[in-house]
């Protein structure tokens, strides 16, 4: 039985189409998620998409996806570059791993270079804004179904 993607969001992203739109456009967050849903429909896949501030949170859901999802995207907003307990939980998911950012945060600050989450990861995709989304779930579409079961 296909289980749903994980698609996660970490702090701030609750703040998108306002927040420093030059940086990371003009679409809310709803509008990412209806985005999401649709690309991943015309897939076959179903998406369970959320947002949170909270790194625990975040911990928690990467926790949860062992048991039911299928894989994890995640866009760990600045927990991406400081958090080793996000690192751990994506190592023990034992599902593929996607990190997205919608940003290229390699043309921007030096502290921005450096992410807990690739090490875990599969794959990166960064810098195409709200289309990453989309760019994501294909990818995680195809690792689906080459059988990946675990981001190594
Ligand atoms: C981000 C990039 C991060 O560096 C930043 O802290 C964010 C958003 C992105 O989507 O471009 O909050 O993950």
């Amino acid at each position: 039985m296909p289980k749903p993607i994980f698609v996660l969001n970490g702090p701030n992203l609750n703040l998108l189409g306002v927040r420093e739109p030059t940086v990371y456009g003009s679409e809310t967050l709803d509008d990412v998620r209806l985005r999401t849903e649709a690309r991943a429909r015309t897939m076959g896949l179903a998406v369970d998409f959320r947002q949170t501030n909270s790194e625990g949170e975040l911990v928690g859901w990467i926790q949860e996806a062992r048991e039911k999802a299928d894989g994890i995207i995640l866009n760990a907003g600045a927990y991406t570059h400081t958090s080793v307990a996000i690192l751990d939980a994506l190592s023990a998911a034992e599902r593929p791993v996607i990190e997205l950012h919608l940003s290229n945060v390699f043309r921007r600050e030096a502290f921005r270079h450096h992410s807990y989450v690739s090490p875990a990861a599969q794959g990166l995709i960064c810098g195409f804004g709200p289309k990453g989304y989309e760019i994501a779930v294909e990818a995680m579409a195809d690792l689906l179904a080459k059988g990946a079961s675990k981001a190594t």
